[in-house]
This record gives structure tokens, sequence and C-alpha cells, in this order.
């Protein structure tokens, strides 16, 4: 309940660390990738699914989806061992509590697409699970709603309220208040 910080545990940084910022943008372009690329993989998904044999390009296209979508589940795995141990800066002062609501909202939203889209992909794809391969496609307008209202949280921060928001996720000095 309380903002103060326990004892033993480092006070709140001023800002991300090169290796999250860098990771944050890595990770944002792999996403972006899979969103808008996603559907290559449904040839090869139906033709396993239906015991065929995929075309090379969509067996080609498939496994582009999967390196890729492994290779988020790493970064993920980097990217949250830095957040528990670097932590992050704490929102700018005078937002209102349902600002704040929204923007963690949403940053848990997109912390479960990072694991949990990897996860369910992989069930499906290596273990044939067809409900799990339903709950990764139904996540897809989750994705894209959590995404839209995370930038124009992010652009607003940046142009209307003329916080430093946008800054600390592109430069890793610190920032006079
Ligand atoms: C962050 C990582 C990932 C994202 C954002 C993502 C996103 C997507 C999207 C948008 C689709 C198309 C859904 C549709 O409109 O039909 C899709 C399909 C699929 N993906 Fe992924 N994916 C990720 C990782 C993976 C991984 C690692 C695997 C396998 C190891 C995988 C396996 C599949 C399969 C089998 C389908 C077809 C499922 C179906 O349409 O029913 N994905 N993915
Ligand atoms: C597309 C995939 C994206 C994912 C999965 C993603 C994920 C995240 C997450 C989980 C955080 C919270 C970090 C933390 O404090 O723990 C964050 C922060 C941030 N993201 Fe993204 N992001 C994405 C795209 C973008 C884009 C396109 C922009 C730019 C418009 C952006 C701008 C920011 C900013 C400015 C912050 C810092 C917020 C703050 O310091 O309070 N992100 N992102």
């Amino acid at each position: 309940m309380s903002a103060n910080v326990a004892p033993g545990v480092a006070a709140r940084p001023t800002s991300y660390s090169s290796a999250q910022i860098m990771l944050h943008w890595v990770m944002a372009a792999m996403i972006v990738f899979q969103v808008v690329m996603g559907e290559n993989i449904g040839p090869a998904w139906l033709a396993f699914r239906d015991g065929t044999t995929p075309a090379e390009a969509d067996l080609f296209a498939a496994n582009v989806h999967v390196a890729v979508g492994m290779g988020v589940f790493a970064l993920a795995v980097i990217r949250i061992f830095l957040r528990v141990t670097h932590g992050a800066p704490p929102l700018p002062a005078g937002q209102s509590r349902l600002q704040t609501t929204i923007a963690h909202a949403v940053h848990a939203i997109l912390y479960l697409v990072i694991v949990a889209m990897p996860i369910s992909g992989a069930i499906a794809w290596f273990g044939g699970v067809e409900i799990a391969g339903t709950v990764h496609h139904f996540a897809k307008p989750v994705i894209v709603i959590a995404v839209a209202l995370h930038v124009v949280g992010a652009l607003v921060q940046h142009f209307v309220k003329k916080t430093d928001v946008l800054r600390r996720m592109i430069r890793p000095e610190r920032h006079a208040a």
C-alpha cells in the first residue's frame, strides 16, 4: 500500500538502463512483425493439423514466425530479470489515479503478451494442441488494442503533457524534473 521503499530494496532508478531501452525497442519491432506477419504461419499450421505436407514456402514462413517468437521469449526472460533487479523510474508526478491505473494495466498486459504468446504458440506448434492455437489466435485483437493504447499514452505524455516519459525510454541518462 505504502509508496515507501521497503528496507533492503534499492530506491527506484531515475531512468531505464541502456539494456532495458535496447530490449524495449528490439522487442517492440519483433512484436509488430509477429502481429503483422502472424497469419503467414496459417497455411503450414492447417497442413499439419490436417496431416498433409505444407509447401516449402509456407514451412519457411512458419519457421520464421516460430524462431522470432522464441526469440521474444528468450529476450522476455532477460527483460523481466532486469526489471526486477534494476527497477523502473516512477511515473510522472501529478497523474490522475485513472491514468496511472491504465498505464500499469497496459504494461501488465504487454508483459503477459511477451511471455504467454510464445508459450501458447509453442504448445500449439510443437505439441499439436489446437486449443492453445485458438487462444493464441484470439489474443491478436487484445495485443493490437494494448499496443495502440500504449503508443497513444506515450505520445500524449510527450506532446500534450510534455513529460520525459518517452525520452527516458530513448536515452538512459538522468533527466531533470
Ligand atoms: C510474441 C510472440 C508471438 C506473437 C505476437 C504471435 C502472434 C501471432 C499472430 C498474430 C498469429 C495469427 C493469428 C491469426 O490471425 O490467425 C499467430 C499464429 C500462430 N502462431 Fe504465433 N505469435 C508469437 C509466437 C509464436 C511462437 C513462438 C509459436 C510457435 C512456437 C507460434 C505459433 C503460432 C501458430 C501455430 C499460429 C497459428 C494458430 C492459429 O491461427 O490458430 N507463435 N501468431
Ligand atoms: C509493440 C510492442 C511494445 C511492447 C510489448 C511494449 C512494452 C512495454 C512495457 C512492458 C513497458 C513497461 C516497462 C516497465 O516500466 O516495466 C513499456 C514502457 C514504455 N514504452 Fe513500450 N512497448 C511496445 C511498443 C512501444 C512503442 C511503439 C512506443 C512508442 C510510442 C513505446 C513507448 C514506451 C514508453 C515511452 C515507455 C516508458 C513508460 C514509462 O516510463 O512509464 N512502446 N513498454
